[in-house]
């Protein structure tokens, strides 16, 4: 894998008259999975689209593999695959015949018989573009990115709205790629997608990166963090703190609810298990719950994700 980044985007501004969807965006994609996580309208599909050359930015840099998308568009467009959230497929066309035609268009590409099998298009095969359903769509605008083996791949959104088994294909299609050498920026609304998948995410709300690192590092090293119990209302909280770690917090969030947060580890488990018992308490719910990227994009907005 390369070490330069595949796309580096600097203070990037994009507007759509006197509404800014794109506000001074820093970004910077390596090698490998990246993906890029936001509520609806926090400008992912902008971004992705100025990479690929099809919006001109208002102000900022765009580098895609080194290229200027817009200035660069003849040498970088066989070098990347695109993946839209509109599907801008032409839809009068065979979904075989798109296919083989855009493989033929690229020097090493991907065997479309096995692609075709890999995505469960097998029956589609014959069918136009307009007549499949709205998740053969889906998975056909997938394989019409990926056909042609480029050395980066945009996906926006390339799960939303398939069936479980149709996520899975796309997913383990996703992991293939990467382990081909092939860098792939996806967007996303699913936490559980960034998580699976991405080397890297890039949490962006309202035109701005928020926040970005491997979703280890956004979930705090992904340690288990906080422990819930019920028990009955009113126990001496103070109490339970004395003997727990210097660097944990203990409140009755309401009354009989109990939060523990810092490392929770065996030990901490033991040590409130422990404290009960000596209280008299039996709590009637014990959960350890672990920080996810969830939980990080509500810290950081404000906002649940999925809007
Ligand atoms: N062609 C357009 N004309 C005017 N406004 C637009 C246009 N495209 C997007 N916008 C606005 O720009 C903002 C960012 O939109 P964008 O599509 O980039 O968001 P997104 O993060 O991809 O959202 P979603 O999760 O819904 O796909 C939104 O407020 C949207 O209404
Ligand atoms: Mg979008």
């Amino acid at each position: 894998m390369r070490s330069e980044p595949v796309v580096t985007l600097t203070r990037l501004v994009k507007r759509y008259g006197s509404k800014t969807a794109v506000d001074g965006l820093d970004l910077e994609a390596s090698a490998g999975v990246t993906a890029v996580l936001g509520p609806n309208g926090a400008g992912k599909t902008t971004t992705v689209e100025t990479c690929e050359g099809y919006r001109k930015p208002d102000a900022g840099t765009v580098r895609v593999l080194g290229l200027d998308p817009v200035k660069q568009a003849a040498q970088l467009r066989p070098r990347i695959g695109v993946m839209l959230q509109s599907g801008g497929v032409y839809s009068g066309a065979r979904a075989d015949e798109m296919l083989c035609h855009i493989a033929k268009l690229h020097a090493h590409p991907l065997d479309v018989d096995a692609l075709i099998e890999r995505l469960g298009l097998g029956s589609c095969g014959r069918t136009t573009y307009r007549r499949l359903s709205g998740g053969q769509q889906q998975r056909l605008a997938l394989a019409l990115a990926v056909v042609g083996r480029p050395e980066l791949v945009f996906l926006d959104e390339p799960t939303a709205g398939l069936d479980p088994q149709a996520r899975r294909a796309t997913w383990e299609l996703v992991r293939e790629l990467r382990a081909d050498g092939v860098s792939v920026v996806l967007t996303t609304h699913h936490m559980d997608e960034a998580e699976q998948l991405a080397d890297d995410v890039a949490i962006i709300d309202a035109g701005k990166v928020i926040a970005q690192g491997s979703p280890e590092q956004l979930c705090k090293g992904g340690a288990e963090n906080t422990l819930r119990f019920s028990g009955r209302p009113g126990l001496d909280v103070a109490s339970l703190l004395k003997a727990l770690p210097m660097d944990t917090l203990a409140a009755e969030l309401t009354p009989g609810s109990y939060r523990v947060t810092g490392t929770v580890d065996p030990q901490l488990l033991a040590t409130v298990t422990s404290w009960c018992a000596q209280h008299g308490v039996m709590p009637d719910r014990i959960a350890v719950e672990r920080h996810t990227l969830e939980d990080v994009f509500l810290e950081l907005t404000g906002k649940e994700l999925r809007g």
